[in-house]
């Protein structure tokens, strides 16, 4: 069996494990989408029935159900779940606005289907209803949870903005980035999946940093898939964050070891195919993509040590396979 087998095996189980809470999830979400404002609700049941890889979800549903002591509430998890979902959502109609995306999920994003205004808008109901979500959440943990991670999603994609084209971007600074642009929803993940598993108030925290270094990984992943390197069925267009000037990790790793003025060159002309996949050549040559791939790995390693901490159970087992196949995902 190939990685790439293992993580569709994983995943599989993995979902059918979490079923009933991503259906009703899903539920909720479309019951949300179709009470929009007219001019809204057909634009955003759309986005929302997009069928996403729900990953946030499962991490969240997993690590609920992974305290054997107690049965989390199906309800409570799937609302958090939904909150996480729709705010996630909202980041990505107003990323595809910022880096001018033509697709999503496959299909046209909300800026080239209905225009930027419009496509702001709509991210700023989604915004809103996520946390209308956890409204009636008893633990006032989670909406203070996901308040944060909104506010730090917003926070890492400045941070991008003010790093783009910044040949010298430090490795720190990248990281600061990304665990702002992406980590920080998944912290927020795997503490909500830990207060509905009803654990104490250190493991919360340590969850915390599990959804941090899975966060993280996550994103270096996103990072290579983007140079095309192993994607498959990405459901967006790749080169984009070269086309947009973001150094990511295998850019920024090239940049440490090698001249800066050919590939700074390559860098202004990665709107040609051609000159896009010589920079790919370069990067391989220079093991930029493997080297990434072994900093994503690390950081999955530190999410699997926290699993140490919490009960040895099925799940626990699962959510290690999961963490070990997440470097092998295609999309
Ligand atoms: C995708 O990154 C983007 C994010 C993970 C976060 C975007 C966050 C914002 C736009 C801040 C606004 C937030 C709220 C709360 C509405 P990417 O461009 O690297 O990934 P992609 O290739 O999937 O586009
Ligand atoms: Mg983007």
């Amino acid at each position: 069996m190939n990685f790439s087998d293992k993580y569709q095996d994983v995943i599989k189980e993995a979902r059918s494990l979490v079923q009933p809470a991503l259906d009703l999830s899903a539920t909720m979400m479309r019951e949300v989408a179709e009470k929009s404002p007219s001019g809204l609700r057909e634009r955003i049941t759309q986005t929302v029935e997009r069928p996403g890889k729900r990953l946030r979800s499962i991490l969240l549903f997993l690590l609920a159900k992974s305290n054997g002591e107690k049965e989390a509430d199906l309800k409570r998890m799937a609302r958090a779940a939904s909150s996480v979902e729709m705010l996630h959502l909202a980041s990505l109609v107003h990323d595809d606005v910022i880096d001018s995306s033509e697709l999503r999920r496959g299909l046209s994003s909300m800026n080239s289907a209905f225009g930027n205004k419009i496509a702001v808008l709509a991210g700023d109901y989604m915004l809103a209803q996520s946390l209308v979500f956890v409204l009636e959440e008893d633990d006032r943990r989670v909406p203070q949870y996901l308040a944060n991670a909104a506010s730090s999603l917003v926070a890492g994609e400045i941070s991008e903005i003010d790093q783009t084209g910044n040949i010298n971007i430090s490795f720190e600074e990248y990281i600061r980035v990304i665990e702002g642009k992406t980590a920080s929803l998944l912290v927020a993940c795997a503490k909500c999946g830990a207060i509905c598993a009803g654990y104490n108030d250190d493991i919360v925290e340590d969850c915390g940093k599990l959804g941090l270094h899975f966060g993280i990984a996550f994103q270096i992943i996103d990072d290579i898939l983007d140079y095309g390197i192993g994607a498959e069925s990405l459901g967006k267009k790749k080169f984009e964050d070269l086309q947009n000037d973001l150094i990511t990790l295998p850019m920024l790793l090239y940049f440490q070891k090698n001249p800066k003025d050919e590939m700074e060159m390559l860098m202004k002309n990665a709107s040609e195919p051609d000159t896009a996949n010589l920079i790919v050549e370069k990067l391989k040559n220079a093991n930029c993509f493997e080297e990434a791939k072994n900093i994503a790995s690390s950081h999955l390693q530190k999410a699997t040590d926290v699993l140490e901490k919490l009960p040895p159970s099925h799940v626990n087992t699962l959510l290690k396979d999961f963490f070990e196949a997440m470097a092998e995902r295609r999309n």
